[in-house]
């Protein structure tokens, strides 16, 4: 949908439900602001990829976050199958190493013309101080950078990270990729397991392409009401902050991916 700054709804709703029904309501609650929605493991494990067509049915675009993680061969092939899908996004993680990842890019890119894009996962918003636990000594903003570079030397189109670290990545990595940001919170929210949080306004000033929120619109006792207060924040940020030139780039990011709305 477009917005007051000139781009579209930056929000992708989470879709973190055991069962289609329940998602497909808040799908239909949400409507028609709300058209990006994700589908992780909980409901693809649940629903398997029918989900994935209701919500194309419905006019959605679907990012589908599974997180591909194995051999280059394997994460290919799941990808090739992703593709064949339709979705609009898909993940992969960075810690499969350069040769999975390059994997990845060109099998969707074997998808043909509209193939998704396919996105990094760096360090998950839900890791705080325990990273040195799985091996990392380094922080999380420079382990999120080591590994965003390595997505975009593979040549994928975007990475998942905080909004604590957008900013560090456009400055070192320039503007030619999306940053999906997760770890949403409206300021007093509950944080629950995510560690690395951000309010909307946080993450669009620090050059976030999209948001990713789950639990506090799926949640909220007045779920719409919840989503609309977060994109009148991140639009009121995108206004008051982002100089035009950069709503201008992130038009120019999300357009060159395939990723406008609807124009719902
Ligand atoms: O409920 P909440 O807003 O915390 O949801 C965050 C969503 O973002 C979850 O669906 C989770 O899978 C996802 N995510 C994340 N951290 C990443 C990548 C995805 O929290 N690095």
């Amino acid at each position: 949908m477009s917005g007051p700054d000139g781009g579209d709804n930056p929000i992708i709703v989470a879709l973190d439900h055991s069962q289609a029904g329940e998602a497909l309501k808040l799908v239909e609650s949400l409507a028609p602001e709300f058209d990006f929605f994700k589908v992780g493991s909980t409901l693809f494990v649940s629903e398997g990829p029918a989900i994935v067509r209701s919500l194309r049915a419905a006019g959605a675009r679907v990012f589908l976050d599974l997180k591909f993680h194995d051999i280059p061969e394997q994460v290919a092939g799941a990808v090739a199958a992703v593709s064949d899908v339709g979705v609009a996004m898909l993940t992969v993680h960075c810690l499969g190493g350069k040769e999975m990842l390059e994997a990845a890019a060109s099998a969707a890119r074997s998808a043909g013309h509209d193939h998704p894009a396919v996105l990094g996962v760096t360090v998950l918003t839900s890791h705080g101080d325990d990273l040195n636990e799985i091996g990392v000594v380094a922080s999380a903003k420079t382990e999120v950078l080591r590994l965003a570079t390595l997505a975009l030397d593979a040549g994928l189109d975007g990475v998942v990270a905080s909004a604590g670290e957008a900013t560090l990545l456009r400055e070192n990595l320039g503007n030619d990729f999306l940053i999906v940001t997760p770890g949403i919170r409206l300021s007093g929210g509950e944080s629950a397991d995510q560690k690395r949080v951000a309010t909307p306004r946080g993450a669009v000033a620090a050059g976030a392409d999209f948001l990713v929120v789950g639990r506090p619109i799926r949640n909220a006792a007045d779920p719409r009401e919840a989503a609309m207060e977060i994109l009148r924040e991140a639009r009121r940020e995108a206004l008051r902050h982002g100089p035009v030139l950069d709503s201008a780039l992130r038009l120019h990011r999300v357009e060159s991916k395939g990723l406008r709305s609807n124009g719902k």
